[in-house]
């Protein structure tokens, strides 16, 4: 199987509904919202911005348009319909607030319409990312901004020590969940390709902190998956998660990934 996010509403609403509460465990980690608010402050958005998010998934990040970035209002567009409806159901009751299920790359909204865009951890998982950008491009007004921010996905690692076999859970579940590994490493590439300014590009750390509840998805859905592809056998994935959550208990576990973001405009004249 290739990278379930590259095509979410296909599978299995069960999969959808254990990479819902991935995202919203990811989503709400102190050291995840500190990220957000490092690259989201400071936009220098117009008093009544319309901003979007393409791949908004459960919604959390979407309304850090509002909340953060300081938009009027926000819209979310997301393809797997289980998303879709955890973001209406957790943030449908904010008026500034909406979703709908579609595809960024088509997203069927008028030339030069909004303000700022938002790609949180999207274009990691799009095959031809350049189309996403080429759109976001014909939506966004003159002089707006669009916000980028994705793993740096070689960086993950939960390894300890030398040979460290909780390492390669984390490296096959990557391998397995991630389209384009190297995607912040080609986006001013990319960007400039399209037509688009390029602002601050920033680097952020996370470290796993408490108990690592995102991490530890990570490390389940690895040794869950070695252990569906015949790589282990079930006793040998569920000792695994065991060892990932003894570490966090006796405060051994480490887990560490670098996250990039990059802002970039539309010339004013484009
Ligand atoms: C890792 S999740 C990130 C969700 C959200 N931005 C967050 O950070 O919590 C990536 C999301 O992108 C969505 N996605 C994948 N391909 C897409 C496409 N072509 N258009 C819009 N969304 C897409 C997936 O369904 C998934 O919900």
């Amino acid at each position: 199987m290739s990278d379930p996010y590259s095509n979410l509403a296909a599978q299995e609403i069960e999969l959808q509904e254990r990479i819902a509460d991935a995202m919203e465990a990811r989503c709400l980690e102190p050291a995840q919202v500190a990220i957000r608010k490092a690259y989201l402050s400071n936009l220098d958005l117009p008093p009544d911005a319309k901003a979007l998010e393409l791949g908004s998934g459960t919604g959390h990040v979407t309304r850090d348009l509002i909340k953060v970035a300081g938009a009027a209002s926000a819209h979310g567009i997301e393809p797997s319909p289980v998303m879709v409806a955890r973001a209406n159901r957790d943030f449908g009751d904010d008026p500034r607030l909406s979703f709908s299920q579609g595809d960024a790359k088509a997203t069927g909204l008028p030339d030069s319409s909004v303000d700022m865009v938002l790609l949180h951890t999207l274009l990691c998982h799009v095959p031809g990312p350049q189309d996403v950008l080429t759109e976001v491009h014909r939506i966004l007004k003159p002089g707006g901004v669009l916000a980028i921010c994705d793993g740096d996905y070689d960086t993950a690692t939960a390894q300890i020590a030398d040979f460290d076999p909780l390492d390669q859970l984390v490296r096959f579940m990557i391998d397995q969940n991630v389209t384009n590994l190297w995607i912040m490493r080609q986006i001013t590439g990319l960007l400039t390709q399209v037509g688009f300014d390029l602002g601050p590009s920033t680097g952020h750390g996370y470290v796993a902190e408490g108990e690592a509840g995102y991490f530890l998805t990570v490390i389940d859905r690895g040794a869950d998956r070695m252990v569906e592809d015949g790589l282990l056998f079930s006793e040998t994935g569920a000792a695994l998660k065991e060892e990932a959550r003894r570490r966090v208990a006796e405060n051994r576990f480490f887990g560490f990934m670098s996250y990039v973001s990059q802002i970039a405009r539309k010339p004013a004249d484009g």
